[in-house]
Protein backbone atom coordinates (compact mmCIF):
# COMPACT_ATOMS: atom_id res chain seq x y z
CA UNK A 1 0.00 0.00 0.00
CA UNK A 2 1.82 2.78 -0.98
CA UNK A 3 -0.30 6.26 -0.26
CA UNK A 4 1.52 9.37 -0.89
CA UNK A 5 -2.39 11.15 -0.79
CA UNK A 6 -2.50 11.74 3.11
CA UNK A 7 0.09 14.72 2.43
CA UNK A 8 -3.40 16.59 2.59
CA UNK A 9 -6.56 15.96 4.08
CA UNK A 10 -9.35 17.67 2.49
CA UNK A 11 -7.82 21.02 2.24
CA UNK A 12 -7.78 21.65 -1.45
CA UNK A 13 -11.01 23.68 -2.77
CA UNK A 14 -11.62 21.11 -5.42
CA UNK A 15 -11.70 18.29 -3.54
CA UNK A 16 -14.15 20.18 -0.63
CA UNK A 17 -16.64 21.57 -3.18
CA UNK A 18 -16.34 17.45 -4.79
CA UNK A 19 -17.52 16.36 -1.37
CA UNK A 20 -20.25 19.11 -1.04
CA UNK A 21 -21.25 18.29 -4.53
CA UNK A 22 -21.52 14.83 -3.77
CA UNK A 23 -23.20 14.85 -0.97
CA UNK A 24 -26.10 17.22 -1.98
CA UNK A 25 -26.51 15.08 -5.11
CA UNK A 26 -26.15 11.86 -4.28
CA UNK A 27 -22.82 10.15 -5.59
CA UNK A 28 -21.09 9.69 -2.35
CA UNK A 29 -21.76 10.61 1.45
CA UNK A 30 -20.71 8.95 5.25
CA UNK A 31 -23.08 5.84 6.31
CA UNK A 32 -25.18 5.63 9.01
CA UNK A 33 -25.73 9.34 9.34
CA UNK A 34 -28.32 9.17 11.79
CA UNK A 35 -26.47 7.90 13.97
CA UNK A 36 -23.52 10.42 14.12
CA UNK A 37 -21.77 8.42 11.25
CA UNK A 38 -19.01 6.04 11.44
CA UNK A 39 -15.09 6.33 10.22
CA UNK A 40 -14.01 5.08 6.77
CA UNK A 41 -17.93 3.98 5.73
CA UNK A 42 -20.04 5.51 2.48
CA UNK A 43 -22.63 4.81 1.21
CA UNK A 44 -23.19 5.50 -2.75
CA UNK A 45 -26.34 7.58 -3.37
CA UNK A 46 -28.33 7.05 -6.66
CA UNK A 47 -25.97 9.32 -8.59
CA UNK A 48 -22.95 7.32 -6.95
CA UNK A 49 -24.14 3.76 -7.24
CA UNK A 50 -24.73 4.20 -11.01
CA UNK A 51 -21.71 5.77 -11.53
CA UNK A 52 -19.56 2.94 -9.88
CA UNK A 53 -21.99 0.42 -11.45
CA UNK A 54 -21.05 1.94 -14.66
CA UNK A 55 -17.65 1.40 -13.81
CA UNK A 56 -17.64 -1.91 -12.86
CA UNK A 57 -19.32 -2.60 -15.91
CA UNK A 58 -17.05 -0.95 -18.22
CA UNK A 59 -13.96 -2.74 -16.49
CA UNK A 60 -15.62 -5.43 -16.62
CA UNK A 61 -16.02 -5.94 -20.29
CA UNK A 62 -12.34 -4.57 -20.94
CA UNK A 63 -10.31 -6.96 -18.44
CA UNK A 64 -12.91 -10.51 -18.22
CA UNK A 65 -15.06 -10.29 -22.01
CA UNK A 66 -12.56 -8.85 -23.98
CA UNK A 67 -9.40 -10.40 -22.86
CA UNK A 68 -11.61 -13.83 -22.31
CA UNK A 69 -11.24 -14.40 -18.59
CA UNK A 70 -13.57 -15.70 -16.26
CA UNK A 71 -15.50 -14.37 -13.70
CA UNK A 72 -16.20 -15.85 -9.98
CA UNK A 73 -18.20 -13.70 -7.17
CA UNK A 74 -16.47 -15.76 -3.78
CA UNK A 75 -17.95 -15.00 -0.54
CA UNK A 76 -16.51 -11.80 1.74
CA UNK A 77 -15.69 -14.18 4.96
CA UNK A 78 -13.23 -16.59 5.04
CA UNK A 79 -12.01 -19.06 7.48
CA UNK A 80 -8.70 -18.54 9.47
CA UNK A 81 -6.64 -21.22 7.25
CA UNK A 82 -6.69 -19.08 4.43
CA UNK A 83 -5.13 -15.94 5.95
CA UNK A 84 -2.87 -18.02 7.70
CA UNK A 85 -1.61 -19.32 4.35
CA UNK A 86 -1.81 -16.43 2.67
CA UNK A 87 0.56 -14.57 5.46
CA UNK A 88 -2.40 -11.84 5.94
CA UNK A 89 -2.73 -13.18 9.86
CA UNK A 90 1.11 -12.33 10.88
CA UNK A 91 2.27 -9.64 8.23
CA UNK A 92 -0.88 -7.31 6.97
CA UNK A 93 -0.42 -5.04 9.67
CA UNK A 94 0.19 -1.33 9.96
CA UNK A 95 2.36 0.57 12.47
CA UNK A 96 0.23 2.30 15.17
CA UNK A 97 0.79 4.66 17.91
CA UNK A 98 -1.87 6.30 20.26
CA UNK A 99 -1.75 9.86 21.41
CA UNK A 100 -0.88 9.83 25.74
CA UNK A 101 -3.20 12.84 25.61
CA UNK A 102 -6.67 12.52 23.62
CA UNK A 103 -6.52 8.93 22.88
CA UNK A 104 -6.43 9.11 18.69
CA UNK A 105 -5.03 6.30 17.04
CA UNK A 106 -2.28 7.68 14.26
CA UNK A 107 -0.73 5.84 11.16
CA UNK A 108 2.78 6.07 12.71
CA UNK A 109 4.38 5.98 9.18
CA UNK A 110 2.17 8.35 7.79
CA UNK A 111 3.03 10.99 10.92
CA UNK A 112 6.70 10.06 9.94
CA UNK A 113 6.36 11.20 6.40
CA UNK A 114 4.02 13.97 6.82
CA UNK A 115 6.57 16.01 9.01
CA UNK A 116 10.09 14.82 8.08
CA UNK A 117 11.52 13.71 4.77
CA UNK A 118 11.48 10.43 4.74
CA UNK A 119 9.25 9.40 2.27
CA UNK A 120 8.76 5.50 2.47
CA UNK A 121 8.39 5.27 6.16
CA UNK A 122 6.34 1.64 5.59
CA UNK A 123 9.65 0.27 5.08
CA UNK A 124 11.02 1.45 7.96
CA UNK A 125 11.51 -1.25 11.34
CA UNK A 126 9.37 -0.27 14.47
CA UNK A 127 12.42 1.05 16.91
CA UNK A 128 13.36 2.89 13.75
CA UNK A 129 9.92 5.28 13.81
CA UNK A 130 9.83 5.76 17.30
CA UNK A 131 13.64 6.98 17.07
CA UNK A 132 12.40 9.22 14.22
CA UNK A 133 9.49 10.10 16.48
CA UNK A 134 11.62 11.03 19.02
CA UNK A 135 14.30 12.62 17.44
CA UNK A 136 12.20 15.03 15.29
CA UNK A 137 9.64 15.72 18.50
CA UNK A 138 6.59 14.75 16.33
CA UNK A 139 3.47 15.31 17.69
CA UNK A 140 -0.43 14.15 17.95
CA UNK A 141 -2.24 15.37 14.65
CA UNK A 142 -5.45 15.72 16.26
CA UNK A 143 -4.80 17.46 19.54
CA UNK A 144 -0.70 18.43 19.48
CA UNK A 145 0.40 16.36 22.19
CA UNK A 146 4.03 15.24 21.94
CA UNK A 147 4.69 12.06 20.69
CA UNK A 148 8.05 10.91 21.77
CA UNK A 149 8.29 7.75 24.09
CA UNK A 150 5.05 6.47 22.69
CA UNK A 151 5.33 2.62 21.55
CA UNK A 152 4.57 1.93 18.02
CA UNK A 153 2.75 -0.99 17.08
CA UNK A 154 1.62 -3.60 14.81
CA UNK A 155 -1.86 -3.72 13.97
CA UNK A 156 -3.89 -5.97 11.95
CA UNK A 157 -5.86 -4.59 9.34
CA UNK A 158 -8.20 -7.67 9.21
CA UNK A 159 -11.75 -7.62 10.95
CA UNK A 160 -12.17 -10.54 12.37
CA UNK A 161 -15.34 -12.48 13.28
CA UNK A 162 -17.15 -15.94 13.97
CA UNK A 163 -18.28 -18.54 11.84
CA UNK A 164 -21.25 -19.54 13.47
CA UNK A 165 -21.95 -19.78 17.11
CA UNK A 166 -18.92 -19.67 19.74
CA UNK A 167 -15.40 -18.79 18.93
CA UNK A 168 -13.83 -21.82 18.22
CA UNK A 169 -14.12 -21.48 14.26
CA UNK A 170 -12.74 -17.73 13.57
CA UNK A 171 -12.80 -15.95 10.42
CA UNK A 172 -12.00 -12.76 8.86
CA UNK A 173 -13.33 -10.23 6.18
CA UNK A 174 -11.10 -10.61 2.96
CA UNK A 175 -8.53 -8.20 3.05
CA UNK A 176 -8.68 -8.29 -0.92
CA UNK A 177 -10.65 -10.40 -3.32
CA UNK A 178 -7.74 -12.20 -4.63
CA UNK A 179 -7.83 -14.61 -1.96
CA UNK A 180 -11.01 -15.77 -3.06
CA UNK A 181 -9.93 -16.68 -6.35
CA UNK A 182 -6.66 -18.39 -5.00
CA UNK A 183 -8.47 -20.78 -2.20
CA UNK A 184 -10.36 -21.96 -5.49
CA UNK A 185 -7.68 -22.85 -7.92
CA UNK A 186 -7.78 -26.39 -7.70
CA UNK A 187 -11.40 -26.23 -9.21
CA UNK A 188 -10.66 -23.13 -11.62
CA UNK A 189 -7.77 -25.13 -13.51
CA UNK A 190 -11.02 -27.51 -14.51
CA UNK A 191 -13.06 -24.98 -15.99
CA UNK A 192 -9.99 -23.47 -17.86
CA UNK A 193 -9.50 -27.46 -18.91
CA UNK A 194 -6.48 -27.27 -17.13
CA UNK A 195 -4.40 -25.25 -20.13
CA UNK A 196 -2.61 -22.09 -19.09
CA UNK A 197 -2.24 -19.29 -19.20
CA UNK A 198 -5.70 -18.44 -18.16
CA UNK A 199 -6.90 -15.11 -16.28
CA UNK A 200 -9.66 -15.27 -13.12
CA UNK A 201 -11.08 -11.88 -12.51
CA UNK A 202 -13.91 -10.58 -9.34
CA UNK A 203 -15.46 -7.60 -9.10
CA UNK A 204 -16.61 -7.29 -5.09
CA UNK A 205 -16.17 -6.08 -1.52
CA UNK A 206 -13.09 -6.05 0.72
CA UNK A 207 -12.65 -4.82 3.96
CA UNK A 208 -9.34 -3.13 6.03
CA UNK A 209 -9.76 -1.52 9.81
CA UNK A 210 -7.71 0.98 8.61
CA UNK A 211 -6.04 3.12 11.68
CA UNK A 212 -6.89 6.23 10.27
CA UNK A 213 -9.46 6.23 7.15
CA UNK A 214 -9.25 9.51 5.37
CA UNK A 215 -9.98 11.69 2.02
CA UNK A 216 -13.43 10.56 2.29
CA UNK A 217 -14.42 7.23 -0.29
CA UNK A 218 -10.00 7.09 -1.22
CA UNK A 219 -9.31 5.90 2.16
CA UNK A 220 -11.82 3.83 3.36
CA UNK A 221 -12.48 0.10 5.82
CA UNK A 222 -15.27 -1.08 2.85
CA UNK A 223 -14.26 -0.63 -0.63
CA UNK A 224 -14.62 -2.33 -3.96
CA UNK A 225 -11.82 -3.78 -5.34
CA UNK A 226 -12.00 -5.67 -9.41
CA UNK A 227 -8.87 -7.83 -9.42
CA UNK A 228 -7.68 -10.24 -12.54
CA UNK A 229 -5.43 -12.97 -11.17
CA UNK A 230 -3.63 -13.69 -14.68
CA UNK A 231 -2.47 -17.39 -13.90
CA UNK A 232 0.81 -18.17 -15.90
CA UNK A 233 3.72 -20.85 -16.67
CA UNK A 234 6.69 -18.62 -15.94
CA UNK A 235 8.76 -20.48 -18.85
CA UNK A 236 6.47 -20.89 -21.47
CA UNK A 237 4.04 -18.38 -21.81
CA UNK A 238 4.60 -15.21 -23.00
CA UNK A 239 2.32 -12.03 -23.85
CA UNK A 240 1.48 -10.90 -27.70
CA UNK A 241 3.00 -7.00 -26.69
CA UNK A 242 1.97 -6.25 -30.25
CA UNK A 243 -1.24 -5.07 -29.41
CA UNK A 244 -0.13 -2.62 -26.68
CA UNK A 245 3.64 -1.71 -27.56
CA UNK A 246 2.70 1.44 -29.35
CA UNK A 247 0.54 2.61 -25.89
CA UNK A 248 1.93 5.91 -24.65
CA UNK A 249 3.13 5.44 -20.73
CA UNK A 250 4.11 8.28 -18.28
CA UNK A 251 6.48 5.85 -16.00
CA UNK A 252 8.31 6.74 -12.72
CA UNK A 253 10.79 3.74 -12.23
CA UNK A 254 12.18 2.88 -8.62
CA UNK A 255 15.86 4.21 -10.33
CA UNK A 256 13.77 7.53 -10.42
CA UNK A 257 12.51 7.67 -7.32
CA UNK A 258 15.69 6.73 -5.79
CA UNK A 259 17.99 10.05 -7.84
CA UNK A 260 17.20 12.95 -6.15
CA UNK A 261 16.54 14.90 -9.40
CA UNK A 262 14.88 12.20 -10.67
CA UNK A 263 11.13 11.91 -12.49
CA UNK A 264 9.06 10.68 -14.28
CA UNK A 265 9.13 10.46 -18.55
CA UNK A 266 7.03 9.25 -21.25
CA UNK A 267 7.80 6.35 -23.36
CA UNK A 268 5.65 3.85 -24.72
CA UNK A 269 5.26 0.06 -23.65
CA UNK A 270 7.73 -1.24 -26.27
CA UNK A 271 10.32 0.89 -25.40
CA UNK A 272 9.96 0.38 -21.76
CA UNK A 273 10.38 -3.55 -22.61
CA UNK A 274 13.32 -3.48 -24.94
CA UNK A 275 14.79 -1.22 -22.23
CA UNK A 276 14.15 -3.10 -19.57
CA UNK A 277 12.56 -0.62 -17.58
CA UNK A 278 9.50 -2.80 -16.88
CA UNK A 279 11.16 -6.38 -16.48
CA UNK A 280 8.19 -8.28 -16.66
CA UNK A 281 5.81 -8.64 -20.14
CA UNK A 282 2.86 -9.73 -18.34
CA UNK A 283 3.43 -6.87 -16.23
CA UNK A 284 3.80 -4.47 -19.08
CA UNK A 285 0.87 -5.90 -21.38
CA UNK A 286 -1.69 -5.23 -18.67
CA UNK A 287 -0.03 -1.66 -17.73
CA UNK A 288 -0.66 -1.17 -21.90
CA UNK A 289 -4.43 -2.58 -21.83
CA UNK A 290 -5.26 -0.30 -18.53
CA UNK A 291 -4.23 3.51 -19.82
CA UNK A 292 -6.71 3.54 -22.85
CA UNK A 293 -9.26 2.01 -20.49
CA UNK A 294 -8.01 4.78 -17.55
CA UNK A 295 -8.64 7.14 -20.36
CA UNK A 296 -11.95 5.48 -21.62
CA UNK A 297 -13.40 5.75 -18.57
CA UNK A 298 -12.26 9.32 -17.64
CA UNK A 299 -9.46 9.63 -16.32
CA UNK A 300 -7.24 13.03 -17.49
CA UNK A 301 -4.56 11.33 -19.02
CA UNK A 302 -2.10 14.35 -18.25
CA UNK A 303 -2.47 13.94 -14.38
CA UNK A 304 -1.74 10.34 -14.91
CA UNK A 305 1.43 8.35 -14.49
CA UNK A 306 2.58 4.22 -13.64
CA UNK A 307 4.36 4.40 -10.65
CA UNK A 308 7.10 1.70 -9.59
CA UNK A 309 7.53 0.42 -6.41
CA UNK A 310 10.22 0.97 -4.02
CA UNK A 311 11.43 -2.48 -3.07
CA UNK A 312 10.56 -1.76 0.88
CA UNK A 313 7.79 -0.73 -0.16
CA UNK A 314 6.16 -4.02 -1.70
CA UNK A 315 3.81 -6.03 -0.30
CA UNK A 316 4.34 -9.63 1.11
CA UNK A 317 4.04 -11.59 -1.92
CA UNK A 318 5.23 -10.02 -4.62
CA UNK A 319 8.35 -10.00 -6.49
CA UNK A 320 7.68 -6.35 -8.47
CA UNK A 321 4.42 -4.21 -8.68
CA UNK A 322 3.48 -0.82 -10.47
CA UNK A 323 1.05 1.51 -9.50
CA UNK A 324 -1.54 3.15 -11.54
CA UNK A 325 -1.55 7.07 -9.82
CA UNK A 326 -3.46 9.93 -10.77
CA UNK A 327 -2.96 13.55 -9.54
CA UNK A 328 -5.47 15.04 -7.31
CA UNK A 329 -5.14 18.43 -5.87
CA UNK A 330 -1.49 18.07 -6.19
CA UNK A 331 -0.59 14.38 -4.60
CA UNK A 332 -0.72 11.43 -6.55
CA UNK A 333 -2.75 8.37 -5.36
CA UNK A 334 -2.82 5.36 -5.92
CA UNK A 335 -5.45 3.61 -7.79
CA UNK A 336 -4.54 0.66 -9.21
CA UNK A 337 -1.81 -2.27 -8.63
CA UNK A 338 -0.13 -4.18 -11.41
CA UNK A 339 2.01 -6.73 -8.97
CA UNK A 340 3.94 -9.92 -10.22
CA UNK A 341 2.97 -12.26 -7.21
CA UNK A 342 5.27 -15.43 -8.27
CA UNK A 343 4.00 -18.67 -7.25
CA UNK A 344 3.52 -17.36 -3.71
CA UNK A 345 -0.24 -17.53 -3.23
CA UNK A 346 -0.37 -21.19 -4.75
CA UNK A 347 2.23 -22.66 -2.99
CA UNK A 348 1.18 -21.57 0.05
CA UNK A 349 -2.48 -22.62 -0.05
CA UNK A 350 -0.74 -25.95 -1.22
CA UNK A 351 1.24 -26.36 1.99
CA UNK A 352 -1.18 -25.45 4.13
CA UNK A 353 -4.53 -26.88 2.55
CA UNK A 354 -2.43 -30.77 1.23
CA UNK A 355 -4.83 -30.22 -2.11
CA UNK A 356 -3.00 -30.04 -5.09
CA UNK A 357 -2.62 -26.05 -6.52
CA UNK A 358 -0.69 -27.26 -9.37
CA UNK A 359 -1.28 -27.88 -13.00
CA UNK A 360 0.09 -29.96 -15.48
CA UNK A 361 3.08 -29.05 -17.93
CA UNK A 362 2.74 -31.18 -20.89
CA UNK A 363 6.63 -31.54 -22.82
CA UNK A 364 6.62 -31.34 -26.29
CA UNK A 365 8.21 -35.00 -27.05
CA UNK A 366 7.93 -37.69 -23.46
CA UNK A 367 11.50 -37.06 -21.82
CA UNK A 368 13.27 -39.64 -20.10
CA UNK A 369 14.74 -39.55 -16.32
CA UNK A 370 16.02 -40.62 -13.28
CA UNK A 371 13.95 -41.21 -10.49
CA UNK A 372 14.66 -42.02 -6.92
CA UNK A 373 12.45 -44.75 -5.06
CA UNK A 374 12.11 -46.30 -1.77
CA UNK A 375 10.73 -50.13 -0.79
CA UNK A 376 10.84 -50.16 2.27
CA UNK A 377 11.05 -53.52 4.38
CA UNK A 378 7.83 -53.15 6.38
CA UNK A 379 9.02 -56.77 8.31
CA UNK A 380 11.46 -53.72 9.90
CA UNK A 381 9.42 -50.74 10.14
CA UNK A 382 6.38 -52.03 11.71
CA UNK A 383 8.06 -53.68 14.61
CA UNK A 384 10.95 -50.17 15.15
CA UNK A 385 7.87 -47.81 14.56
CA UNK A 386 4.43 -49.27 15.70
CA UNK A 387 2.19 -46.46 14.11
CA UNK A 388 4.24 -44.14 12.25
CA UNK A 389 5.54 -47.08 10.20
CA UNK A 390 3.55 -45.26 6.70
CA UNK A 391 4.59 -42.18 8.08
CA UNK A 392 8.22 -43.06 8.31
CA UNK A 393 7.46 -44.50 4.60
CA UNK A 394 6.11 -40.94 3.24
CA UNK A 395 9.69 -39.38 4.89
CA UNK A 396 12.08 -41.54 3.27
CA UNK A 397 9.64 -41.04 -0.60
CA UNK A 398 10.37 -37.75 0.12
CA UNK A 399 14.18 -37.76 0.90
CA UNK A 400 14.39 -39.99 -2.16
CA UNK A 401 13.01 -37.35 -4.36
CA UNK A 402 14.58 -34.48 -2.48
CA UNK A 403 18.39 -35.37 -1.75
CA UNK A 404 19.76 -39.04 -2.95
CA UNK A 405 22.89 -38.43 -0.76
CA UNK A 406 21.10 -39.00 1.98
CA UNK A 407 21.07 -43.00 1.00
CA UNK A 408 24.75 -42.95 0.14
CA UNK A 409 26.18 -43.84 3.74
CA UNK A 410 25.57 -46.90 5.87
CA UNK A 411 22.23 -45.52 7.43
CA UNK A 412 19.74 -42.41 6.65
CA UNK A 413 18.60 -40.23 8.78
CA UNK A 414 15.29 -38.80 8.84
CA UNK A 415 13.27 -36.33 11.19
CA UNK A 416 10.10 -37.93 13.19
CA UNK A 417 8.07 -35.68 15.25
CA UNK A 418 11.34 -33.54 16.65
CA UNK A 419 13.59 -36.30 16.71
CA UNK A 420 16.27 -37.72 14.32
CA UNK A 421 15.81 -40.81 13.22
CA UNK A 422 18.57 -43.72 11.84
CA UNK A 423 17.68 -46.97 9.87
CA UNK A 424 20.26 -49.06 7.74
CA UNK A 425 19.93 -47.46 4.22
CA UNK A 426 19.54 -51.78 2.91
CA UNK A 427 16.05 -51.41 4.71
CA UNK A 428 14.94 -48.79 2.66
CA UNK A 429 14.83 -50.58 -0.70
CA UNK A 430 16.75 -47.30 -2.21
CA UNK A 431 16.98 -47.78 -6.24
CA UNK A 432 17.45 -45.17 -8.79
CA UNK A 433 15.79 -45.92 -11.99
CA UNK A 434 14.75 -44.62 -15.45
CA UNK A 435 11.21 -43.44 -16.51
CA UNK A 436 10.01 -42.03 -19.32
CA UNK A 437 7.81 -38.96 -18.32
CA UNK A 438 5.55 -37.10 -20.38
CA UNK A 439 5.50 -33.88 -18.67
CA UNK A 440 5.77 -32.32 -15.37
CA UNK A 441 3.11 -30.92 -12.16
CA UNK A 442 4.67 -26.92 -11.82
CA UNK A 443 2.49 -24.13 -9.00
CA UNK A 444 1.32 -21.65 -12.07
CA UNK A 445 2.63 -17.85 -11.23
CA UNK A 446 0.56 -15.42 -10.99
CA UNK A 447 0.79 -11.84 -12.41
CA UNK A 448 -2.19 -9.88 -10.32
CA UNK A 449 -3.92 -6.01 -11.90
CA UNK A 450 -5.68 -4.69 -8.86
CA UNK A 451 -8.00 -1.73 -9.10
CA UNK A 452 -9.44 0.36 -6.22
CA UNK A 453 -13.10 0.87 -7.98
CA UNK A 454 -13.39 3.68 -4.58
CA UNK A 455 -10.64 5.61 -5.83
CA UNK A 456 -11.20 5.55 -9.55
CA UNK A 457 -14.65 6.80 -9.19
CA UNK A 458 -13.22 9.43 -7.27
CA UNK A 459 -10.69 10.28 -9.48
CA UNK A 460 -12.97 10.36 -12.35
CA UNK A 461 -15.24 12.64 -10.68
CA UNK A 462 -12.76 14.86 -9.49
CA UNK A 463 -10.88 15.20 -12.96
CA UNK A 464 -14.68 16.17 -14.32
CA UNK A 465 -15.40 18.62 -11.73
CA UNK A 466 -15.91 22.06 -13.79
CA UNK A 467 -16.77 25.38 -12.75
CA UNK A 468 -17.81 28.31 -15.39
CA UNK A 469 -20.18 30.72 -16.17
CA UNK A 470 -23.44 30.51 -18.85
CA UNK A 471 -25.68 33.30 -19.24
CA UNK A 472 -23.85 35.59 -16.59
CA UNK A 473 -24.22 32.75 -14.15
CA UNK A 474 -22.28 30.34 -12.26
CA UNK A 475 -22.05 26.97 -12.90
CA UNK A 476 -20.78 23.98 -11.52
CA UNK A 477 -20.82 21.02 -14.57
CA UNK A 478 -19.10 17.24 -14.20
CA UNK A 479 -17.77 16.61 -17.57
CA UNK A 480 -18.13 12.82 -17.17
CA UNK A 481 -17.52 10.46 -20.32
CA UNK A 482 -21.07 9.32 -21.46
CA UNK A 483 -20.03 5.58 -21.32
CA UNK A 484 -20.26 6.09 -17.31
CA UNK A 485 -22.25 9.01 -16.71
CA UNK A 486 -25.09 7.62 -13.91
CA UNK A 487 -27.77 9.68 -16.59
CA UNK A 488 -27.13 9.94 -20.25
CA UNK A 489 -30.15 12.07 -20.75
CA UNK A 490 -32.81 14.15 -19.00
CA UNK A 491 -35.99 15.15 -20.80
CA UNK A 492 -37.74 18.01 -19.45
CA UNK A 493 -41.38 19.55 -20.21
CA UNK A 494 -41.52 22.91 -21.01
CA UNK A 495 -43.72 24.12 -18.58
CA UNK A 496 -46.67 22.52 -16.26
CA UNK A 497 -48.90 21.61 -19.37
CA UNK A 498 -50.98 18.18 -19.51
CA UNK A 499 -49.96 18.13 -23.76
CA UNK A 500 -46.13 19.31 -23.13
CA UNK A 501 -45.61 16.28 -20.32
CA UNK A 502 -47.61 13.44 -21.98
CA UNK A 503 -44.77 14.05 -25.00
CA UNK A 504 -42.27 14.07 -22.49
CA UNK A 505 -43.57 11.12 -21.17
CA UNK A 506 -43.34 9.15 -24.69
CA UNK A 507 -39.74 10.48 -24.94
CA UNK A 508 -38.63 9.07 -21.76
CA UNK A 509 -40.42 5.44 -22.26
CA UNK A 510 -38.99 5.60 -26.30
CA UNK A 511 -35.43 6.62 -25.08
CA UNK A 512 -35.58 3.66 -21.98
CA UNK A 513 -36.95 1.38 -24.72
CA UNK A 514 -33.39 2.29 -26.77
CA UNK A 515 -31.74 1.30 -23.51
CA UNK A 516 -30.43 4.86 -22.34
CA UNK A 517 -30.59 5.83 -19.00
CA UNK A 518 -33.15 8.66 -18.44
CA UNK A 519 -34.34 11.21 -16.14
CA UNK A 520 -37.65 13.10 -16.35
CA UNK A 521 -37.58 16.89 -14.45
CA UNK A 522 -40.43 18.87 -14.21
CA UNK A 523 -39.89 20.81 -11.21
CA UNK A 524 -38.65 24.55 -11.43
CA UNK A 525 -37.52 27.01 -14.24
CA UNK A 526 -35.76 25.27 -17.44
CA UNK A 527 -32.53 27.03 -16.51
CA UNK A 528 -32.60 25.35 -13.16
CA UNK A 529 -33.45 21.97 -14.61
CA UNK A 530 -30.45 22.02 -16.60
CA UNK A 531 -27.78 23.56 -13.75
CA UNK A 532 -29.06 20.18 -12.25
CA UNK A 533 -28.19 17.93 -14.85
CA UNK A 534 -24.85 19.67 -15.26
CA UNK A 535 -24.07 19.14 -11.58
CA UNK A 536 -24.58 15.44 -11.82
CA UNK A 537 -22.61 15.21 -15.46
CA UNK A 538 -25.44 14.44 -17.52
CA UNK A 539 -24.36 15.10 -21.19
CA UNK A 540 -27.73 15.87 -23.00
CA UNK A 541 -30.77 17.31 -21.80
CA UNK A 542 -34.34 16.95 -24.21
CA UNK A 543 -36.73 20.13 -23.83
CA UNK A 544 -40.55 19.63 -25.24
CA UNK A 545 -42.25 22.77 -25.79
CA UNK A 546 -44.94 24.30 -27.59
CA UNK A 547 -43.07 24.11 -31.21
CA UNK A 548 -42.81 20.23 -30.72
CA UNK A 549 -46.83 19.67 -29.65
CA UNK A 550 -47.70 21.81 -32.64
CA UNK A 551 -45.21 21.11 -35.77
CA UNK A 552 -46.26 18.90 -38.26
CA UNK A 553 -42.71 16.87 -38.11
CA UNK A 554 -42.51 17.59 -33.86
CA UNK A 555 -38.81 18.44 -32.49
CA UNK A 556 -37.51 18.94 -29.53
CA UNK A 557 -34.30 21.14 -28.54
CA UNK A 558 -31.33 18.73 -27.50
CA UNK A 559 -29.08 20.32 -25.48
CA UNK A 560 -25.34 19.28 -25.21
CA UNK A 561 -24.05 19.57 -21.35
CA UNK A 562 -20.61 20.79 -21.59
CA UNK A 563 -21.08 23.49 -24.76
CA UNK A 564 -24.34 24.32 -23.72
CA UNK A 565 -25.08 24.39 -27.74
CA UNK A 566 -28.41 23.68 -28.03
CA UNK A 567 -29.64 21.64 -31.78
CA UNK A 568 -33.39 20.46 -32.95
CA UNK A 569 -33.63 17.55 -33.30
CA UNK A 570 -36.94 15.13 -34.88
CA UNK A 571 -38.74 13.31 -32.14
CA UNK A 572 -38.43 10.47 -33.98
CA UNK A 573 -34.68 10.39 -34.87
CA UNK A 574 -34.11 11.06 -31.25
CA UNK A 575 -33.09 7.25 -29.58
CA UNK A 576 -31.44 6.71 -32.84
CA UNK A 577 -29.29 9.82 -32.43
CA UNK A 578 -28.51 9.70 -28.97
CA UNK A 579 -28.02 6.18 -28.61
CA UNK A 580 -25.46 6.80 -31.79
CA UNK A 581 -23.86 9.27 -29.41
CA UNK A 582 -23.73 7.03 -26.50
CA UNK A 583 -22.02 4.50 -28.40
CA UNK A 584 -18.85 6.46 -29.53
CA UNK A 585 -20.49 6.91 -33.26
CA UNK A 586 -21.72 10.15 -33.94
CA UNK A 587 -21.08 13.27 -32.61
CA UNK A 588 -23.51 16.24 -31.35
CA UNK A 589 -21.35 18.94 -33.73
CA UNK A 590 -22.32 16.74 -36.16
CA UNK A 591 -25.97 17.09 -36.07
N1 LIG B 1 -4.73 -7.91 -4.26
C1 LIG B 1 -3.78 -6.84 -4.22
C2 LIG B 1 -4.19 -5.71 -3.40
O1 LIG B 1 -5.17 -5.76 -2.67
P1 LIG B 1 -3.59 -3.25 -2.78
O2 LIG B 1 -2.60 -2.33 -3.42
O3 LIG B 1 -3.52 -3.43 -1.32
O4 LIG B 1 -3.40 -4.63 -3.55
C3 LIG B 1 -5.45 -2.65 -4.53
O5 LIG B 1 -5.06 -2.80 -3.18
C4 LIG B 1 -6.27 -1.39 -4.70
O6 LIG B 1 -7.36 -1.38 -3.76
C5 LIG B 1 -5.49 -0.12 -4.39
O7 LIG B 1 -4.74 0.31 -5.50
C6 LIG B 1 -6.61 0.86 -4.05
O8 LIG B 1 -7.16 1.42 -5.22
C7 LIG B 1 -7.65 -0.04 -3.40
N2 LIG B 1 -7.59 0.12 -1.92
C8 LIG B 1 -6.73 -0.46 -1.07
N3 LIG B 1 -6.99 -0.08 0.19
C9 LIG B 1 -8.04 0.77 0.13
C10 LIG B 1 -8.80 1.50 1.10
N4 LIG B 1 -8.55 1.42 2.40
N5 LIG B 1 -9.82 2.28 0.67
C11 LIG B 1 -10.13 2.37 -0.65
N6 LIG B 1 -9.45 1.70 -1.60
C12 LIG B 1 -8.44 0.91 -1.23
Amino acid sequence: MSEQQHADDDTDSTSEKLVELAKRRGYFFQSSGAYGGVGGFYTFGPQGAALKGNVEDAWRDRFAVAEGNMEIDAPTIMPEPVFEASGHLDGFDDMLVECPECGESHRADHIVEDNTMYEDAESLEIPEVEEVIAEYELVCPSCGAGLAGQAVEDFNLMFATNIGPGDSDPGYLRPETAQGIFVEFPRLKEYARNQLPFGVTQIGRAYRNEISPRRSIIRTREFTQAELEYFIDPEVDEPDLSSVEDVEVTLYPASEQNEEDGEAFETTIGEAVDENIITDPWVAYFLGVAKPWYEAVGVDMDRFRYRQHLAGERAHYASDCWDAESEIDGNWIEMAGFAHRGNYDLSKHAEHSGDRFTIFRQYDEPQTIERATVDPDMSYLGPEFGGDAQVVVGKLEDLAARDREAFEGETVEFELEGETHEIPVEKTGFSVGEETISGEHITPHVVEPSFGVDRLVYTVLHHAYREDEVDGEDRTFLELEPEVAPTFVGVFPLQSDDDLEAQADEIVEDLREAGLSVTYDDSGNIGRRYRRQDEVGTPFCVTVDYETIEEDETTVTVRERDTTDQKRLPVDELAETLSAIRAGDLEFEEL
